[in-house]
C-alpha cells in the first residue's frame, strides 16, 4: 500500500454544508449478519471506507457475494456456505471481522476465527464474546490463536455481558446475531445500548429475527427458523456527525452538518456546550456549531449513552484551545492517548496521568509534521492542522481512510485546504 499523507494549509474559514455518511460501526456488523441471511438484501447509506471494502473482502471468501449499485446501495446475497475460517491475517487487520464468528457459528454450526490480539488503543480481548456463545450451547475452544465455535447443539440461554470496562459493543453484536437463530430465549443481560446494536437488531427483525429490547441493558431473543433478505438503511455516522461539529467550532465557522441524528450525541452534545459551545438545529434538521469562547471542561468517556471514546480525541484536539485545564478521562480504553504527543508536536500543552489527559489551554497552534496512529487520533490530528497556523503534515493517514468516508473531499468542499500527497 502507498503511503499517504494529508498536506493541511491551517487557518482557512469553513462555511456550508457538510453531509454525514452512514455509520461505519452499524455497517460493519450489519455486513456480518449477511452470512445469516437466506436470499438477497440490500443495505443503503453503507458507507465506502477501506475498513468496509475490506470485510466485503472476508465475507467474499466467506461465500457472500456483493455488488455496489449505481445508486450507491450495496447488494448482498450468500452464495456459498462451505467456508467457515477467518485467517489471522484477516482479523488482525480489522478487528471488527470477530463479528463473523456469531453469524458462521449460528448458521454454519462450525467457525474458526482468530484471536484479534491487541491493537494501538489497547488489549481489546474477546473473552465476551466467547463467555456469550457459551452460554447459547456452542462449544468453545482456544487454540493456536484462533477460537473455535461448534455451533451443533446452539440453543437459546441468558449471558450476562458486563466487564470491566462496560458491555462490549462487538460482543453484543456477536451474541444478538448467533441468538436470532438458536432455538428458544435468549437473554443478554448487561448488553451494550449503543445506537449501533439497536441498528444491527432492527436490520435483523426486518429480516425476520424476534428481538426485543435492543437499545437498552436488557435483549431478549426469541429464536427463528431462518431470516430473509430484506432493504434496510444504515443509521447515521454519529462520530463524524461530532468531527464535523467540532471543525465548526474549533474555527468558528457557520457550517451545517446534515444528515446526523441529534438523539445519538446528546453526551457529546452536553460536553460541547460546557466547552463554550452549542448546537442549533435548522429547520431543515441540520445541525449547526456555535462558539463564543472555548473554555475548559472535564469529560470522562463511559460506554452510551456516556461519552463517546471515538470522540475523546477529536475533543481533545478542541480543548487544547481552550481558556483553563481540562481533564480528560477514559474509562473504554485507558491506553487511547496516543494523540497526546502529536497534538504538543502542534504546540498543545497535554500530560497523561494513568488513563487520564490534563489539557492546558493555549492561546494558539502552529503546522508541524504528525504521524497518525489509529482512527480518530488521525481525526484529531487533522481537526488541529485545520486549527493551526501553517502547514500540517499528517503522516499515514490510510488509518483515518478506514473510518471517514472522503474526509478530505467533505472538508475542502466547505473550505478547507487538505491535500492528499504521496509520501
Ligand atoms: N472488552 C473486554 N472483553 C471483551 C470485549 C471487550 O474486556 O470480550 C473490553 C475492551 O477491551 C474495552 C471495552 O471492553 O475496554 C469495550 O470494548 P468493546 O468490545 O465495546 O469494543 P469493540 O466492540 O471492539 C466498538 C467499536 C469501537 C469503539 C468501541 C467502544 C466497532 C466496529 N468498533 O469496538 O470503534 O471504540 O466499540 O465504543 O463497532 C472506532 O470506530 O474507532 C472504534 C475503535
Amino acid at each position: 500500500m502507498a503511503l499517504t499523507n494529508f498536506l493541511i494549509e491551517g487557518g482557512a474559514p469553513l462555511k456550508g454544508d457538510i453531509q454525514v455518511s452512514g455509520s461505519k460501526n452499524s455497517a460493519l456488523p450489519i455486513l456480518c449478519a449477511s452470512l445469516l441471511i437466506d436470499g438477497p438484501l440490500t443495505l443503503r447509506n453503507v458507507p465506502d471506507l477501506e475498513d468496509v471494502r475490506f470485510l466485503l473482502e472476508i465475507l467474499r471468501l466467506l461465500g457472500v457475494e456483493s455488488v455496489r449499485n449505481q445508486d450507491g446501495s450495496l447488494s448482498m446475497e450468500v452464495k456459498d456456505t462451505t467456508q467457515t475460517v477467518a485467517d489471522y491475517d484477516v482479523v488482525r487487520k480489522m478487528r471488527a471481522s470477530v463479528c463473523v464468528l456469531g453469524p458462521l457459528t449460528a448458521r454454519r454450526k462450525q467457525a474458526k476465527v482468530s484471536l484479534p490480539g491487541g491493537c494501538v488503543i489497547g488489549v481489546r480481548p474477546i473473552d465476551l464474546h466467547i463467555k456469550g456463545l457459551s452460554a447459547l450451547g456452542a462449544v468453545m475452544q482456544e487454540e493456536g490463536g484462533y477460537v473455535i465455535a461448534d455451533g451443533s447443539n446452539l440453543r437459546g440461554g441468558r449471558v450476562y455481558l458486563g466487564g470491566a470496562y462496560g458491555s462490549t459493543v462487538t460482543g453484543t453484536a456477536n451474541i444478538l446475531m448467533a441468538a436470532t437463530l438458536a432455538k428458544g430465549i435468549t437473554i443478554i443481560e448487561a448488553a451494550a445500548c449503543e445506537p449501533e446494536v439497536l441498528d444491527l437488531a432492527n436490520f435483523l427483525n426486518r429480516c425476520g429475527a424476534k428481538i426485543t429490547g435492543a437499545g437498552s441493558p436488557r435483549i431478549v431473543v426469541e429464536g427463528v427458523e431462518r431470516l430473509t433478505g430484506r432493504d434496510y438503511t444504515i443509521i447515521p455516522d454519529r462520530i463524524e456527525a461530532g468531527t464535523f461539529l467540532i471543525a465548526g467550532a474549533m474555527m468558528h465557522s457557520p457550517i451545517r452538518v446534515r444528515g446526523a441524528e441529534l438523539d445519538h450525541l446528546a453526551a457529546f452534545i452536553d460536553a460541547f456546550e460546557h466547552a463554550g459551545a452549542r448546537v442549533t438545529v435548522d429547520p431543515d434538521g441540520a445541525l449547526v456549531p456555535h462558539l463564543d469562547k472555548l473554555v475548559a471542561t472535564d469529560i470522562t468517556t463511559l460506554p452510551y449513552p456516556g461519552y463517546p471514546t471515538d470522540l475523546q480525541a477529536q475533543m481533545m484536539a478542541m480543548l487544547t484551545l481552550a481558556d483553563g485545564i481540562s481533564v480528560l478521562t477514559e474509562k473504554i480504553y485507558p491506553d487511547r492517548f496516543l494523540h497526546i504527543m502529536e497534538l504538543n508536536r502542534l504546540g498543545g500543552h497535554i500530560r497523561k496521568e494513568g488513563p487520564t489527559a490534563i489539557v492546558q489551554g493555549v492561546k494558539g497552534l502552529s503546522g508541524a509534521p504528525v504521524m497518525a496512529s489509529d482512527l480518530r487520533a488521525s481525526a484529531a490530528l487533522v481537526l488541529a492542522g485545520l486549527a493551526a497556523s501553517g502547514k500540517t503534515e499528517v503522516l499515514r493517514i490510510y488509518h483515518v481512510d478506514r473510518g471517514y468516508e472522503k474526509i478530505e473531499e467533505k472538508l475542502n468542499a466547505i473550505g478547507a485546504r487538505i491535500k492528499r500527497v504521496e509520501a
